[in-house]
């Protein structure tokens, strides 16, 4: 990751946009995309399991996977505002020393993050720009199951995309966001011994999970 997309990160996910993430999950529970990649994740099987959550925000996924039996989960995040969130929220849900923190770039960080069980990547493809160095290295890390939520490849993802992009720009603001084709993604993952299991598309948002042929 550019270090001007370390920095936009640092912006845009900031403290005022993690407490109303905080405050949005403690009322509503996960967000309808992020609780469709768990349910997915679930049906694989998550008891006892080891989870690595990149990007994973306030750690929604994480707290539902922890709850729902897995055994412990590791975090890395780029926004150190999130960071925050995620270990307040696991304090007040009890589980907060089933889950390991690391801040910074997943690609940078990936040689010290060990294997596990699952891995998930809920709308994190989508602000990195190098989506091959970001699939290769989280999938290398996935014993049995890999689920991902990023954009379609659809008009409206490109305009919205593109907006975005545009006004941020004109702000000055260092954040971008990136569309990656689903099916390079896909024939990556193939490619490293993946068959995916579930399929979702709604909206700008395509949700899939994959499962390792033969599991580590
Ligand atoms: C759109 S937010 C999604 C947060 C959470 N997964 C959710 O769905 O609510 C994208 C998150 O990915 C993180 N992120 C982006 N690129 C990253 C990278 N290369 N390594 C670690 N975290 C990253 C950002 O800091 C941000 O928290």
């Amino acid at each position: 990751m550019s270090c001007s997309q370390c920095v936009g990160i640092e912006f845009k996910f900031d403290r005022k946009k993690a407490a109303q993430e905080l405050q949005g999950y403690r009322k509503d529970g996960p967000k309808e995309t992020t609780r469709r990649l768990i349910d997915a994740v679930i049906a694989e099987g998550v008891s006892g399991m080891t989870v690595l959550d990149i990007g994973g925000g306030i750690g929604a996924i994480q707290h539902e996977l922890l709850k729902e039996g897995a055994n412990s989960s590791i975090n890395v995040e780029a926004s150190q505002a999130y960071i925050k969130a995620a270990e307040e929220e696991a304090k007040r849900q009890g589980h907060a020393q089933r889950i390991s923190h690391f801040h910074g770039d997943f690609v940078d960080l990936a040689g010290n993050i060990p294997e596990c069980d699952v891995v998930t990547l809920d709308k994190v493809v989508c602000c990195y720009d190098d989506m091959r160095g970001l699939v290769e290295e989280s999938s290398a890390r996935a014993r049995r199951v890999y689920g991902l939520v990023y954009y379609r490849n659809h008009w409206y993802a490109r305009i919205w995309t593109a907006l975005d992009n545009f006004l941020n720009m004109l702000r000055r603001h260092p954040f971008r966001q990136f569309m990656h084709p689903p099916e390079e993604v896909d024939q990556i993952l193939r490619s490293k011994g993946f068959q995916k299991r579930f399929h979702h598309e709604v909206g700008v948002w395509l949700t899939v999970v994959y499962e390792r042929s033969n599991p580590r």
